[in-house]
């Protein structure tokens, strides 16, 4: 059994919230590196390319000052990442309870495939816990204001996007 003080939180991040970077925050103070592993393959549609996405991503953790901190993408399975790493303990949120089906799931099917591999969760606060990039991306497609949810630089990204 191997220890480790590195972890890898993955995710689509179409875009990054401000409920994300509380579970980053919470996790770069408890492991000594957090890999954002930004996922390529994913079932969603994303509005924002790979490349923007960890743009994006990379300019948060810049803003937020996260010096153990780390962006990187990948393609295909993330526990073929995880290996390629040699981290194989993973980092998600859990929001609600609607959250812990898909993530038991998540989490079940990565262990089955890869036994190293642990899933630890962090529950959102409560002032993140109803925020949801789908949602994001809907109010501000409709002209809502997103203050709360992201960045600032993320709502400009946000604005530049749905304009083109
Ligand atoms: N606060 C607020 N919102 C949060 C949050 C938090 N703490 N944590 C998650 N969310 C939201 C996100 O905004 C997002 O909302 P959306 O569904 O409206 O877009 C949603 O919860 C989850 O998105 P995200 O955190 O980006 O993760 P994901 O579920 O899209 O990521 C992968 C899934 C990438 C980890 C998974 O698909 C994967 O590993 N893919 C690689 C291929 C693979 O290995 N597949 C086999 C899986 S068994």
């Amino acid at each position: 059994m191997q220890l480790t003080n590195a972890v890898i939180y993955p995710g689509t991040f179409d875009p990054i919230t401000k409920g994300h970077m509380d579970i980053l925050r919470r996790a770069s103070k408890i492991f000594a590196t957090v890999i954002i592993a930004v996922a390529k393959d994913t079932v969603k549609n994303t509005l924002f390319s790979l490349e923007e996405r960890v743009e994006i991503v990379e300019a948060e953790i810049k803003n937020h000052n996260l010096q153990n901190v780390k962006v990187l993408p990948f393609e295909g399975l993330l526990i073929d990442f995880a290996k390629q790493l040699d981290v194989y303990t993973i980092v998600r949120g859990l929001r609600a309870v609607s959250d812990f089906e898909y993530e038991f799931q998540l989490a079940y099917m990565n262990h089955k495939m890869h036994r190293k591999i642990e899933t630890i969760f962090f529950p959102a606060t409560e002032d993140s816990h109803y925020i949801s990039s789908r949602f994001v991306k809907e109010v501000a497609r409709l002209g809502g204001n997103i203050d709360d949810f992201v960045s600032v630089y993320v709502q400009r990204r946000l604005k530049e996007c749905l304009k083109n």
